[in-house]
């Protein structure tokens, strides 16, 4: 098997049509590999189009109304690869982090739509090919809302890694808690992974639509929160 021959499952974005086209799919590529995506560089993305704007494009959230705020988030399962005691911060990337670069934020509120402030959000998830840190804290932090229930963070799209014999998409995982309402456990997803499809944890409701812009990946995702 060569290179040229499969599609990288780390390489997000990757049309449908372009991994049918590379004839492989994801079983084939799981007795090839270990738990991990291949070890080769990340595979280039499609070059980011200027978006000719000079507005900040690494705000994930240019807009505070809400997208929705009526249905609870949907949680979805921890995973084996949460660990407490992450550090305060939100920009989880130094300037010599490989992987490509993904500002991702939005809001919080409850049900009632009214913003939530101070909501501690832990986030954690994989390096650019798909491993956790499980000795130290590298993408992994915890943060809080501002008052206006805005939340921000600055990472790296993560890479994929497999779950039995199959590739999980990227994703993100959450711990949300809040006063006086129930706590959130959850996964984020990115609209476009062509590993989405059949993934046995996705919920559809958590697939965040993707904006490419000269700095990077920018995806915006509105919680709403149940009150307990
Ligand atoms: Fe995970």
């Amino acid at each position: 098997m060569t290179r040229s021959t499969r599609p990288d499952p780390r390489a997000l974005f990757l049309s449908r049509r372009a991994v049918l086209r590379a004839g492989l799919g994801a079983g084939l590529l799981a007795a090839c590999g270990g738990r991990r995506g291949p070890a080769d560089a990340l595979a280039p993305t499609a070059a980011i189009p200027d978006d000719g704007d000079d507005d900040d494009d690494d705000a994930a959230l240019d807009d505070a109304t809400p997208l929705a705020c009526t249905a609870p988030t949907a949680d979805n399962i921890e995973g084996p690869f949460f660990k407490p005691g992450a550090p305060s911060r939100s920009v989880l990337v130094a300037a010599d982090t490989p992987g490509e670069r993904l500002a991702v934020g939005g809001l919080v509120t409850s049900t009632d739509c009214r913003p939530l402030g101070d909501v501690r959000l832990e986030i954690w998830h994989a390096d650019h090919r798909g491993a956790y840190d499980n000795d130290g804290f590298t993408f992994r932090g915890a943060l809080r809302s501002d008052a206006d229930g805005r939340w921000d963070v600055r990472t790296i799209l993560p890479g994929r890694y497999l779950n039995g014999r199959r590739y999980r998409p990227a994703h993100l995982h959450l711990k949300l808690r809040a006063a006086g309402h129930r706590p959130l456990t959850t996964q984020l997803y990115f609209d476009g992974d062509p590993y989405n499809d059949g993934d046995p944890f996705l919920v559809p409701s958590l697939i965040m639509p993707v904006e490419r812009t000269r700095r990077g990946a920018r995806a915006r995702f509105d919680f709403v929160l149940e009150p307990a």
